[in-house]
């Protein structure tokens, strides 16, 4: 490996909206886990923005990491090219995913959450566990990491909103169905939109079948410095960055986390237009 530090050493778009990059980053990909993500500063004006890892590699000393171009950030990453660097790039942080070996473990995924998914998926198959994989988006254009979930999974339910590919409907509706049929199942495991985790945790409490959901309040510092990612867990202040990001959905407070993952809308519109202005 002899890319320089936080070096892009490959781009590409995985759909028109989503950027996938490999970045140089030895010290990072070395202690990588499951369920971890890093902050990056694209440039030296740029915010921080956290990103969860779809990949890492300590023998290449690289790390990946996917990006739906929503905002100014995002859309700045979606630019960049191998060869270009990253201003910064911290990490791993947050708690990993707990790997034990559950039995039979079905993870849900949806959007760009499926990026997070596959390392959770890979390891909880290699800690033991039968793997129930059930992942879905708008559309079969923008299903992502299919392939790679695949071939770490037991069964692969996919789903599409508008029925191009797999289920006519939502990744929730597949859960019903394997808990109508009464499939064996010890754990399950959500990332996606926060609708989407809600709905599975509420699909699953009558069963008392332990769920783990990835949660994604908005991070400043994402170090448990600024608290800005602040979650209500059981009824209790959690730090989303440095307790989580992964809760138990039964005890998580979704309303507080939709309410407060939207109050800075009108700012991100503003910077959003300045910027797609100035380009
Ligand atoms: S992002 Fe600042 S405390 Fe978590």
């Amino acid at each position: 490996m002899c890319a320089n530090m936080y070096e892009i050493v490959k781009a590409e778009k995985l759909t028109p909206d989503v950027t996938r990059l490999e970045i140089a980053a030895p010290h990072i990909a070395k202690k990588a886990m499951a369920g971890q993500f890093v902050m990056l500063t694209v440039d030296e004006h740029g915010e921080r923005i956290p990103l969860t890892m779809a990949d890492f590699s300590a023998e290449k000393g690289t790390i990946t990491i996917v990006a739906l171009e929503i905002g100014k950030t995002t859309k700045k990453l979606g630019t960049l090219k191998a060869g270009d660097s990253l201003f910064s790039l911290v990490g791993p942080l947050g708690m990993p995913t707990e790997l034990k070996n559950y039995g039979t473990v079905v993870c849900v995924g949806g959007g760009i959450g499926l990026a997070l998914m596959y390392p959770v998926v890979r390891s909880l198959k290699k800690a033991g566990n039968r793997m129930i994989s059930i992942i879905g988006a708008k559309n079969k254009d923008l299903l992502i990491y299919e392939d790679e979930i695949e071939k770490v999974s037991d069964e692969l339910y996919v789903c599409t909103d508008d029925g191009s590919k797999g289920h006519h409907g939502f990744v929730s509706d597949v859960l019903k169905r394997l808990v109508d049929e009464k499939r064996k199942i010890d754990e399950v495991y959500a990332v996606g939109p926060i609708i989407m985790m809600k709905v599975i945790a509420n699909l699953t409490r009558p069963y008392n079948i332990h769920t783990v959901v990835s949660l994604n309040p908005i991070m400043v510092d994402g170090t448990g410095m600024c608290g800005s990612c602040r979650v209500i867990v059981d009824g209790k202040t959690k730090i989303g960055c440095v307790d989580g990001p992964e809760f138990d959905g039964h005890k998580v407070d979704f309303e507080n986390l939709t309410a407060r993952n939207r109050r800075y809308l009108a700012e991100e519109e503003i910077s959003l237009r300045s910027f797609m202005g100035a380009k």
